[in-house]
C-alpha cells in the first residue's frame, strides 16, 4: 500500500501545476480570453489573422466587440498601426501577410501562457507570439519568436518589437520617467494627441527606466481609476511607441529599439525578443505601484537573496574617491563597525594604475602600491571586525591607458577610419566577442575566488558610441548590440551561479540602466549619484512608484547640492526609506555625529523588515507639496512605518493658519484593529488613522520624522 501511495505521489509530482485557468479558448479554437485579477484581454481570428479585441475591465468580455487591431501588427497591406514586425524577404518583398496556424496553452514557470503560431501566406516566415497571464499582479507579459523556415536566403528583420496592445477609444495622458545624471526618474506627463510619442534609448542609458502609465485624460486620483502601464524587460536599447490615430484607439507597442539595428535570419534559424510587461489596474497609481513592486520583489529578484533582509552598507566613494589605501580603509571599517554597519564596500580606485579616471579600467588586479599585501589580508581584518566586504567593478569598460587596451586595441567597439569616442576617458569593450567575454569571466572569477568578497557594485559609466565590430561578418554587424546584451546577461548569471552568496548592485553612473531585466539579475540598484537629501526625496518618490524599496540603496553623505545644510538626522531618515548606506569620511566624524549615526542605524535595523518587505504607500508626493510622506505596511498589517520629510513648514509658501499642513490619512491598515504610534499619545483604530488621520508634530524646513505604528 505504502509503495502504491509512493508511486502515486511521484506521478502527481510529474503533473504540471496548472490550476490557474485564466486563459480560455473558444470552442472553435479561434478566440481566446485571458484574465488577470482585474482585467481581461481578448483575441480573435478574423480573416485568418489573429486580432486583438479588448484590454481592460473584465466586463468588456460580456459583449462581442470589433477588434481594435492586429495582435502582431506587421508592415504589409494598409498600414493602420505601428508595425511590430518589418522584414525584407530574399526576393526584395517587404510585405507580410500572416495567417493563424495553431495555438496551445502552455505552462511557463507556473503561469498559463497562450502560444499562437502564425505563418506568412507565401514566404517561409513563422511568427510565434506568447502571452502569459500573471493574474495576482494584474500583469500580462508578451514576447515573440520569429523563424526562417526556408532552405535558402536570409530574411532581413528591420524591426521586431515584443508586444503591442490597443486601448479602448478614448483621450489619454501618458506619464513616464525621464532624467539625466543626478536627476533620475523625473516624472513627465503629457497628453497623447494624434500622432506618435516615442520613448527610447539609443545609447544604453535611460536614467528613468522604460516604465510608463497611461490614464484617461484628467484622471489624477492616486488611489483609484483605470491605468494601463508597463515596462520593457531589456537593458539594451529599448523603444515604446504610443500611437494615437485621429478617431481610433491608442496603440502601445514596445521592445528592443531597432534604430541602427537589423537581424539577418538565416534558413532554419529563429530569434526570440525580450519580454514586455503590460498591466491594467483600477486602483490608480497606487495599483501600479503595488503590482509592479510586489511582482519584482516576490517573483523577479534573484531567488538566492529574494527573501533576505538587506544589510546596512558603507561605501567609500564620496569619502575617498580614487585615493584608497589599506590603512585608511581599515580605519573607515573600524568606525563603520562602531556605528552598526554590516557590509563595508570599497568603491573605485583599488585596482592597478587607478589613480584617477584616466587609467586602469580593464586591468582587474589589485594595485599593490595601495594594498601591498593584496586584498585578502585586509578583507580578513575587516571580516575580523564582524563586517562583510564588497568591491566596485566596471567590467564592460576599458581605459586606453591600460595593459588590456595596449594588448587588444581591437577589443573595443569601433569603426575603422573613425574616431573612437571616449567618455570619462574610457571605451566600451565589445562584449559581443567571445574572447572578451572569456577574459572578463576569468578576471572576475579569479577576483571572487581569491578574495572573500560578498558584494559587487557593478558599474557602467559610458554611453554607447561607435558600435562597430569590423571583423564580424557584414550581415551580422548591425546585431552587435543584441549580442552584447546577451553576453552581459550571461556574464552576470554565470558569476552569480559560481558565487551564490554574493550580493550584486547595478549602477550606471547612478541610475542610468535600471529596468526589470537588471532587477532579475541584480539585488539592488544605485538610484542616483545625487545624494543630496532634498533631491533624493524627489528621486526616491518616483523610484518607489516603480521599484521596491529593498532594491534602492541610499547613502548618507556630505553632499549638499543646494547649500541647505540639512541636519544629519534628516539625511539618515531619507536614506532609511530604502537600503541604508553611509558614504561620509566617518573617520572625521565627531562623537556627536557618531552617536546620531549609531542611534539611526539601530532604529533602521528595527524597522527595515517592514520597509524592505512591506507594501509601499506614497501618501504625499514632494512634487507640488511642502513635504513628502511615505508609508510601508508589513504583510499581516500589524506594523507600519511612516516617513515624513518637511521641505518647508507651510504649504504654498503661505503663513496663514489655514495653510498649515493638514492631517495625513494613512493607508493599508486593518480598520477594526487598534494601533499605537511610537512617540505619539493614544490608541487609534485603523479606521480612524485611515479616515481622520494624524497631524504630524513636525515644524520647520528639513525636519523629518519616522513613526512606527504597531497593532495592539
Ligand atoms: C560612477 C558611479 C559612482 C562611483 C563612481 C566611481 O560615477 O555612479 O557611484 O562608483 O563611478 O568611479
Amino acid at each position: 500500500m505504502k509503495r502504491i501511495l509512493f508511486i502515486l505521489a511521484l506521478w502527481l509530482l510529474t503533473i504540471p501545476v496548472f490550476s490557474q485557468n485564466v486563459i480560455h479558448a473558444g470552442s472553435d479554437g479561434k478566440s481566446w480570453t485571458i484574465f488577470t485579477r482585474s482585467a481581461v484581454y481578448q483575441l480573435r481570428v478574423e480573416n485568418d489573422e489573429v486580432r486583438m479585441v479588448n484590454y481592460g475591465n473584465k466586463t468588456l468580455a460580456e459583449k462581442t466587440s470589433r477588434p481594435l487591431g492586429a495582435e502582431i501588427p506587421v508592415r504589409g497591406g494598409y498600414v493602420t498601426s505601428a508595425p511590430l514586425l518589418e522584414v525584407i524577404f530574399p526576393d526584395g518583398v517587404r510585405d507580410i501577410e500572416l495567417t493563424c496556424q495553431m495555438y496551445e496553452i502552455i505552462n511557463i514557470d507556473g503561469y498559463e501562457t497562450l502560444k499562437i503560431t502564425q505563418n506568412d501566406k507565401y514566404y517561409p516566415l513563422e511568427v510565434i507570439s506568447y502571452i502569459t497571464s500573471i493574474p495576482e499582479y494584474d500583469l500580462i507579459e508578451k514576447w515573440v519568436e520569429v523563424r526562417n523556415t526556408g532552405r535558402r536566403g536570409n530574411i532581413k528583420v528591420e524591426n521586431l518589437l515584443s508586444g503591442s496592445v490597443f486601448l479602448p477609444k478614448d483621450a489619454y495622458e501618458l506619464t513616464h520617467y525621464a532624467g539625466v545624471w543626478g536627476y533620475e526618474f523625473t516624472p513627465q506627463t503629457t497628453k497623447l494627441t494624434p500622432g506618435t510619442k516615442t520613448l527610447q534609448t539609443k545609447d544604453f542609458k535611460s536614467y528613468g527606466s522604460s516604465s510608463f502609465l497611461v490614464r484617461p485624460e484628467g484622471e489624477t486620483d492616486p488611489y483609484s481609476g483605470k491605468v494601463w502601464f508597463g515596462s520593457v524587460k531589456y537593458s539594451g536599447n529599448w523603444r515604446i511607441d504610443f500611437e494615437k490615430s485621429f478617431n481610433g484607439p491608442v496603440q502601445i507597442v514596445g521592445g528592443m529599439n531597432f534604430w541602427d539595428q537589423e537581424l539577418n535570419l538565416k534558413p532554419g534559424s529563429s530569434f526570440t525578443t525580450p519580454h514586455i510587461v503590460f498591466g491594467y489596474t483600477e486602483q490608480g497609481t497606487e495599483g501600479v505601484t503595488h503590482n509592479l513592486t510586489s511582482y519584482i520583489r516576490e517573483k523577479l529578484l534573484p531567488p538566492a537573496h529574494r527573501e533576505k533582509i538587506r544589510p546596512v552598507l558603507y561605501n567609500s566613494w564620496y569619502a575617498t574617491t580614487f585615493n584608497v589605501n589599506e590603512e585608511h580603509q581599515l580605519a573607515l571599517a573600524q568606525t563603520a563597525k562602531e556605528i552598526g554597519v554590516e557590509m563595508f564596500v570599497i568603491d573605485d580606485g583599488w585596482f592597478k594604475g587607478r589613480v584617477n579616471d584616466r587609467a586602469g579600467l580593464g586591468d582587474w588586479t589589485v594595485d599593490t602600491n595601495k594594498f601591498p599585501n593584496g586584498l585578502q589580508p585586509m578583507i580578513e581584518k575587516i571580516n575580523a571586525l564582524g563586517l562583510d566586504f564588497g568591491i566596485w567593478i566596471e567590467p564592460e569598460m576599458v581605459n586606453p591607458n591600460s595593459d588590456l587596451y595596449r594588448a587588444h586595441p581591437d577589443w573595443v567597439f569601433h569603426f575603422p577610419n573613425r574616431q573612437r569616442h571616449e567618455g570619462r576617458n574610457q571605451l566600451i569593450l565589445n562584449l559581443a566577442r567571445e574572447d572578451v567575454w572569456q577574459y572578463l569571466y576569468q578576471s572576475f572569477y579569479k577576483l571572487l575566488k581569491e578574495n572573500n568578497i560578498k558584494f559587487i557594485k557593478w558599474d557602467m559609466n559610458k554611453a554607447m558610441a561607435d558600435p562597430g565590430f569590423p571583423s564580424a561578418p557584414l550581415d551580422e554587424q548591425r546585431a552587435v548590440r543584441i549580442k552584447y546584451m546577451e553576453n552581459l546577461y550571461r556574464l552576470v548569471e554565470t558569476l552569480r551561479k559560481d558565487f551564490p552568496d554574493v550580493w550584486f548592485e547595478n549602477c550606471s553612473s547612478g541610475g542610468g540602466r535600471i529596468d526589470m531585466a537588471m532587477n532579475s539579475r541584480f539585488d539592488f540598484n544605485w538610484t542616483s549619484d545625487n545624494t543630496d537629501p532634498v533631491d533624493r526625496i524627489f528621486i526616491q518618490d518616483s523610484y518607489l512608484t516603480l521599484f521596491p524599496a529593498s532594491t534602492m540603496i541610499s547613502w548618507v553623505t556630505h553632499e549638499d547640492w543646494h547649500r541647505q545644510n540639512p541636519p544629519l538626522e534628516f539625511k539618515f531618515d531619507v536614506c532609511m526609506a530604502g537600503v541604508l548606506g553611509v558614504g561620509y569620511d566617518i573617520t572625521k566624524w565627531s562623537d556627536t555625529e557618531k552617536d546620531i549615526a549609531k542611534t539611526k542605524i539601530a532604529r533602521y535595523k528595527e524597522i527595515r523588515h517592514t520597509v524592505q518587505t512591506g507594501m509601499p504607500y506614497r501618501l504625499v508626493s514632494p512634487y507640488g507639496n511642502n513635504r513628502s510622506i511615505l508609508q510601508f505596511v508589513n504583510k499581516d498589517q500589524s506594523e507600519s512605518i511612516v516617513f515624513v520629510y518637511h521641505l518647508a513648514e507651510y504649504p504654498n509658501n503661505m503663513t496663514s493658519g489655514t495653510q498649515r499642513s493638514p492631517a495625513v490619512q494613512l493607508r493599508g491598515l486593518l480598520p477594526g484593529t487598534q494601533y499605537t504610534i511610537e512617540g505619539l499619545e493614544g490608541v487609534y483604530s485603523g479606521d480612524y488613522l485611515m479616515k481622520t488621520g494624524i497631524e504630524i508634530p513636525l515644524r520647520g524646513s528639513f525636519k523629518s520624522g519616522i513613526y512606527r505604528i504597531i497593532k495592539q
